[in-house]
């Protein structure tokens, strides 16, 4: 099937799906990622049959219209439909349809909820686009959308930087390789990749850690009794990913033969599916990412020399939150939007300065995916408050002595619980007793020094006073 997705009368997105189902939704394990405070993590999903489509919502906040009704699954016999998800509209379309009219109807009040702008209140009528190319490529160089790919958030030279870079490599066909730590965003450059290209095909994400012995199948298919297991013919991620782009994750997992292989398909397109004699071709794009220091892989041997040389021709890194924490109240401000609002609050939750001077603060091992999470579970926690303040926070207790790399131990302690204690004692006495100084300097929250507090036993005042 065909996509076509439309904000404010223009296509942001277009794409041809070869998959049955597709999910459409906030989060990044949706096939089409719509980042926007309206639209629930996995908002809805449109099934092709014979006659037309299922549209589902999954229940999603805001819910799922077509034709100005609110569904909750709704069949429809046509070989194309339109589904408004505010504030975007998305257009579907058998494939073999002919797409370069499409005819896009009123949008006046959807559109009038994502922003006030009254010129794109086009009320009722029809718009034609005589040719939809054109204007995907519009849509493409506003400004708004090259600083964000409307999916991005993060404003420092850091990140601009990555969105420099994601432009610059989106359009070529060369290989791609993302760095950054768990949680910085590495799928989600990797989509924008996909997007800013203009390739027809499907975004495939493959984690090479969690397949094992599967991988080789997973990735270029097999053929029935191609081994024990293998009961019918399966399409390869390669062969899914023709036209498109197949990102494969934690590419340090990938065993050596895969990899050899790889480098073929890289260098004249072609592969062979398991148990098959026929060689197959694939123009999928290959994106390959990783958490780990990429350097180390390849001295301790992990990833070829060959492969590594291929795939590292544009690299891209990302990096931690910890070192763009300008970027931290923008998406703080962004989650507790579309946070309160999934989670079913009036208004939208505030936040005290003391509450966002930690969050600034914190190291945030998991990054932007960590920060995400600690939102959602402070505020799921939070009883009859509009505001968030400091110890409302629902940090999770990091190690206290990952957090403080100044701390020299005196009588090295054997083991981790007595490290920890002896370098609370220690900042507590150099601070007087300050518990909320205390948590600063340590990189915590006033909650973690709490629990540490208990979890050790210590008494204050004896620490002061020894
Ligand atoms: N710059 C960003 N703006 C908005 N959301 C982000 C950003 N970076 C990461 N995220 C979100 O954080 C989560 C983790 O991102 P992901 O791409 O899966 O990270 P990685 O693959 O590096 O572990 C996702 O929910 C993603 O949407
Ligand atoms: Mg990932």
């Amino acid at each position: 099937m065909k996509i076509f997705v439309y904000q404010n009368n223009n296509v942001i997105y277009e794409t041809i799906f070869s998959g049955k189902s597709i999910l459409i939704g906030r989060s990044t394990q949706n096939d089409i990622v719509l980042k926007h405070e309206y639209i629930s993590k996995i908002h809805a999903r449109i099934t092709e049959t014979e006659e037309g489509f299922i549209i589902e919502d999954m229940g999603s906040t805001n819910g799922t219209y077509i034709k100005d009704r609110k569904i909750s699954s709704s069949e429809i016999n046509s070989s194309k439909c339109e589904v408004s998800i505010k504030p975007f509209l998305i257009v579907v379309s058998k494939e073999e349809e002919e797409t370069d009219t499409l005819e896009i109807p009123a949008l006046g009040e959807e559109v009038a909820l994502e922003n006030s702008e009254k010129s794109i209140s086009l009320g009722v009528g029809k718009r034609l686009f005589p040719n939809v190319q054109k204007i995907v490529r519009k849509a493409a160089s506003t400004t708004d959308f090259n600083l964000h790919f409307g999916f991005m958030i993060g404003e420092t030279d850091q990140m601009k930087r990555v969105y420099e870079l994601i432009k610059r490599v989106a359009t070529q066909d060369s290989p791609v390789l993302i760095l950054g730590e768990t949680g910085t965003g590495k799928e989600l450059v990797a989509r924008s990749i996909h997007m800013l290209s203009k390739r027809p095909g499907l975004f495939v994400a493959l984690n090479c850690a969690t397949l094992g012995e599967l991988l080789e199948s997973e990735l270029f298919g097999h053929m029935k009794g191609a081994f024990t297991g293998a009961y019918k013919d399966k399409k390869g991620k390669l062969a899914i990913a023709k036209g498109g782009t197949l990102l494969l994750d934690e590419v340090g997992e990938m065993p050596h033969d895969v990899q050899a292989k790889l480098l073929r398909v890289m260098q004249d397109r072609s592969f062979t599916p398991l148990g098959s004699e026929k060689e197959e071709r694939t123009d999928a794009r290959i994106i390959a990412a990783t958490n780990q220091d990429i350097t180390r892989l390849v001295n301790e041997g992990s990833i070829r020399l060959d492969f590594y040389h291929r795939i590292k021709v544009f690299d891209i890194a990302i990096p931690p939150l910890r070192e763009r924490k300008k970027d931290i109240p923008l998406l703080v401000d962004y989650y507790l939007k579309t946070l309160s609002q999934k989670i079913g609050f009036e208004e939208t939750i505030q936040i005290s300065k003391d509450a966002m001077s930690v969050l600034i603060n914190h190291s945030w091992q998991g990054n932007v995916r960590q920060l995400e999470n600690t939102l959602e579970k402070t505020l799921l926690l939070l009883e009859n408050k509009k505001s968030i303040g400091e110890e409302d926070l629902a940090m999770e207790d990091e190690a206290l002595i990952n957090t403080q790399p100044g701390i020299t131990i005196k009588n090295t302690p054997t083991n981790l619980q007595d490290a920890e204690k002896e370098i609370l004692i220690k900042v507590i006495k150099s601070t007087g007793g300050d518990l909320k100084e205390t948590a600063k300097q340590l990189n915590v929250t006033l909650r973690t020094v709490y629990n540490y507090i208990k979890k050790y036993d210590i008494d204050i005042r004896e620490v002061l006073r020894s």
